[in-house]
């Protein structure tokens, strides 16, 4: 079973993804940290030493390794994996159960108040900046996050009752 967790930055697909491994008894992949591991760099110092081109193009790259090794896992993308080279479709058409986990603005900009340091997107970006900014650009996004199989409102619910819901969607 394979198992792709998909959504804007500060979704929760990397730790709803790490407990439905669990839940599942699956290998788990996150592809950020992944990145992070092969170029010996945290994401925040490639987009700042290296360019966000440069950092599309790893993601691209590790992400057709890691496809191209994955067994059964839940592998969790980076906010922006879906959106350059039309990967949703291709992980759709390659066996993958793909899942967006739909998250509403508020809860959007609420998480990435608190965690705006560690994405270098939104890092500069002041509070009123944030909200115009996740609006317009999730909405750019959201043609290549709705193409995924299941779709998760994930606004007030908890990590287990997201992992029971992709649980009975497979
Ligand atoms: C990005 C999301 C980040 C990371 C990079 C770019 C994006 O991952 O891949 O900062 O373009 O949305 P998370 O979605 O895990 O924050």
């Amino acid at each position: 079973m394979k198992i792709v967790l998909l959504g804007y930055m500060a979704s929760g697909k990397s730790s709803i993804g790490k407990r439905l491994s669990e839940v599942l008894d699956l290998n788990f992949i996150d592809l950020d940290t992944y990145i992070e591991s092969c170029d010996k760099m945290s994401i925040k110092d490639i987009f700042k030493n290296k360019g966000e081109i440069y950092f599309r193009r790893q993601e691209s790259i590790y992400l057709q390794e890691v496809l191209a090794q994955a067994t059964d896992c839940v592998l969790s993308l980076g906010g922006g994996t879906p959106c350059y080279g039309n990967n949703t479709q291709l992980l759709n058409s390659t066996g993958y159960h793909t899942v967006y986990l739909r998250a509403g603005i508020a809860t959007l900009v609420d998480r990435l108040t608190k965690e705006k340091q560690l994405r270098p997107l939104v890092a500069q970006l002041s509070s009123d900046q944030l909200t115009e900014y996740v609006a317009k650009h999730l909405f750019e996004r959201a043609a290549f996050y709705e193409q995924a199989k299941q779709i998760i409102s994930i606004d007030n619910k908890s990590v287990e009752e997201i992992c029971k819901e992709i649980k009975l969607a497979l």
